[in-house]
């Protein structure tokens, strides 16, 4: 079965990347292609759609869309780090270069894939399954400061010190190897009131875990310049965030691009004459539309955020 990922914020990121016939548009994450298949109708035969994404299956999903799509069409099967460096490298200059952040529906809902705390399966969470480390390895084998540190960091998690204390524990007995043994771990770390308040009590840990598994924070902070270096003048650059770790990046590289004046916020005035070299169309970030909220629940944490990028001297 054919497991389907429904694009979020799908109008407001195409009405943001500004899209016109004969474009070249980079897809940095490029997944089940819904959003990729928006931005090929608009840019049509004369444009250019590049897709990247770290696992294969989105390979496979894009060669469908590039049967079909009236554009030129290139995937690059690597992580987006890489896929932007070898484009900059090649001196590909984009119109548009988007992100649709973190994991897809079809990565989440492959139970044997081990994304979700809801099914049991073997502990892995890669994106790339040709990746060494996978969660197996992070839990069994990260020692308890390390664990302490990605649950609370990356998953905002408050009892964090005492989850990672329960997982060091748990697996000196025996290794912990599948999701719900992990979850079973989780709960009995967390106080009573807390097992039962809204929300999964492993919501918060699975969330740090695939981050660290999968360098997400770490992707996003290289590929934000790569993308910009990328852009041709007037090109533009939007990301699509469901964590307040990555909007929160995003949102500085972009506000930092629009305000060019490096200097320490304590100087009264300006000395190092930076320019701006970005212009942001909405200061803050658009949200899913009480319709997408009620038809596609996961678009209730997406937050889209973008920059057009101006010209240099102009
Ligand atoms: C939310 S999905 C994108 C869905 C897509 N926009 C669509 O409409 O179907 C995110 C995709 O990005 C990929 N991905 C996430 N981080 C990546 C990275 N650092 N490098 C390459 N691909 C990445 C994932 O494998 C996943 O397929």
């Amino acid at each position: 079965m054919t497991i389907a990922h429904v694009p979020v914020l799908a109008a407001e990121l195409i009405e943001a990347l500004e899209l016109s016939p004969g474009d070249t548009v980079i897809d940095a994450t490029a997944g089940g292609g819904g959003h990729a298949r928006l931005a090929a109708e608009r840019i049509g035969p004369t444009g250019t759609l590049i897709g990247i994404d770290r696992d294969p299956t989105a390979a496979e999903r894009f060669e469908e869309l590039a049967g079909q799509a009236p554009c030129a069409t290139r995937f690059i099967g690597a992580t987006f780090v890489e896929g932007l460096r070898a484009l900059r490298d090649e001196g590909v200059l984009a119109d548009a270069v988007y992100f649709d952040l973190g994991a897809s529906s079809m990565q989440i809902d492959a139970r044997e894939r081990g994304f979700s705390y809801s099914y049991d399966a073997p502990l892995d969470m890669r994106m790339d399954p040709a990746q060494q480390l996978d969660a197996r390895t992070v839990v069994n084998e990260w020692d308890e400061r390390r664990l302490a540190q990605i649950i609370r960091d990356y998953g905002e998690e408050r009892y964090a010190r005492q989850i990672a204390r329960a997982i060091v524990r748990a697996r000196a007995a025996a290794p912990i190897e599948t999701t719900l043994a992990l979850v079973e771990v989780i709960a009995a770390a967390q106080p009573a009131p807390a097992r039962f308040a809204a929300g999964h009590p492993a919501k918060r840990t699975f969330q740090a875990i695939r981050i660290a598994v999968n360098d997400e924070l770490g992707q996003l902070d290289t590929a934000l310049p790569l993308a910009w270096q990328l852009l041709a003048a007037n090109g533009r650059l939007a990301a699509i965030s469901f964590h307040s770790l990555e909007d929160r990046r995003v949102k500085r590289f972009l506000a930092d691009r629009a305000t060019g004046c490096t200097c320490p916020p304590d100087l009264p005035v300006c000395v190092c004459g930076g320019e701006p070299e970005a212009e942001l169309p909405r200061r803050r970030a658009t949200f899913a539309s009480p319709g997408e909220l009620a038809a596609n629940p996961r678009s209730a944490s997406a937050r889209l955020r973008s920059a057009r990028k101006l010209e240099v001297g102009a």
